[in-house]
């Protein structure tokens, strides 16, 4: 990143910078976060203008430790007790009612918010360091790819953004899975990080729609296209045996006894572990989209474990239709 020297920048400048009121893109184990003072609406503004999001789309709170909730939310159930003892620090967001605090430009107008701790330590010695609640979307132009190294971020907002804290590559690769807790119990919200089994396993049976995918999401922000590529891209259950282009590539889990046809070829894991596909996932993407191939073919991942939060970006970045942004 010798062209990004000067974004690059120390745990206590990240602090001083979010403290200030400016953005800064921040590693988590999931994907980068473009973050600032979720107290300041002015500061939270400037997220959406920089990834030209739109309103409606609410952000997440990222606290470092379980002694901030109450400066986030009114109330934290025994359920969500027993998550956060489970899988925070982690890829699982909780949105629960929010206080008065949290300006209604990080939750889109809702009364509840989206709060999460990340398994990482810069940002978390960054957020004890600036002493406000960060919020922070994937640190990408709204509806394209989400990154999961420094470079990413850099190529796609380094113009935007004050600072970028570089933590190196992702470890989990996907966004987390949110869940919403109310009276109707726990609703999966979006599949991501953290299985739904092992959620499952731990609180018994989630609430969840039959797809996440569709034209009127049931979370705001959930839009049908969505972490997506400029190149074209179309799902298959198996990689095809002829195909009529020479610029094609594919993204695969480990199959990839066809792959001869192709300009370009990712395979995930090649032991067709969900867990190593999932943290190489979004780069595997960047670099077939910046390969200038005519279409990327991908294969489904299976429907189990991170699967289904693979599957999940997969259509959304399949989907072209009326959502299609820049
Ligand atoms: O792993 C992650 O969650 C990453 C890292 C940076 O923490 N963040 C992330 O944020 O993926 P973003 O903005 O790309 O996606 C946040 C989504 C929103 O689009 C929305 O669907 C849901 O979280 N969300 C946030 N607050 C919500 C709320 N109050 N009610 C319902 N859904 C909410
Ligand atoms: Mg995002």
């Amino acid at each position: 990143m010798s062209e990004s020297t000067n974004f690059i920048v120390t745990i206590e400048r990240a602090a001083e910078i979010l403290r200030q009121g400016g953005l800064v893109a921040l590693p988590t184990e999931t994907v980068y976060g473009l973050g600032a003072n979720a107290l300041d609406p002015i500061a939270v503004a400037r997220i959406f203008a920089a990834k030209e999001r739109p309103f409606f789309d609410p952000l997440i709170v990222h606290v470092p430790d379980i002694d901030w909730m109450p400066r986030i939310v009114s109330e934290f159930p025994p359920v969500a007790v027993q998550l956060a003892e489970r899988f925070w620090p982690g890829p699982l967001t909780l949105v629960l009612p929010k206080v008065t605090a949290i300006p209604d430009l990080v939750t889109s107008g809702l009364p509840n918010v989206g709060v999460r701790i990340p398994d990482h330590d810069l940002t978390r010695q960054v957020l004890r360091l600036a002493n406000v609640p960060v919020a922070a979307p994937s640190a990408n132009p709204f509806g394209r790819l989400s990154p999961t190294t420094a470079e990413h971020v850099h190529r796609q907002l380094g113009h935007r953004v004050d600072a970028i804290l570089d933590g190196g590559p992702c470890r989990v690769g996907i966004e987390s899975t949110i869940l919403q807790i109310n009276e109707d119990g726990v609703t999966l919200l979006r599949p991501g990080g953290i299985a739904l089994e092992e959620i499952e396993a731990l609180i018994g049976n989630v609430n969840h729609p039959v797809s996440t995918v569709s034209e009127s999401p049931i979370a705001p922000g959930m839009l049908a296209s969505h972490y997506a590529p400029r190149t074209p891209l179309t799902i298959v259950n198996e990689i095809p045996s002829t195909v009529d282009s020479t610029r094609l590539g594919l993204l695969a889990l480990c199959h990839v006894g066809l792959s001869h046809q192709f300009a370009q070829v990712e395979v995930l894991s090649p032991t067709g572990d969900l867990v190593t596909a999932a943290a190489n996932f979004f780069q595997a993407l960047h670099r077939l989209d910046a390969a200038g191939l005519d279409e990327i073919i991908a294969v489904r991942f299976p429907e189990t474990g991170l699967g289904k939060a693979l599957n999940d970006r997969l259509q959304r970045a399949e989907h072209r239709g009326v959502h299609r942004h820049s």
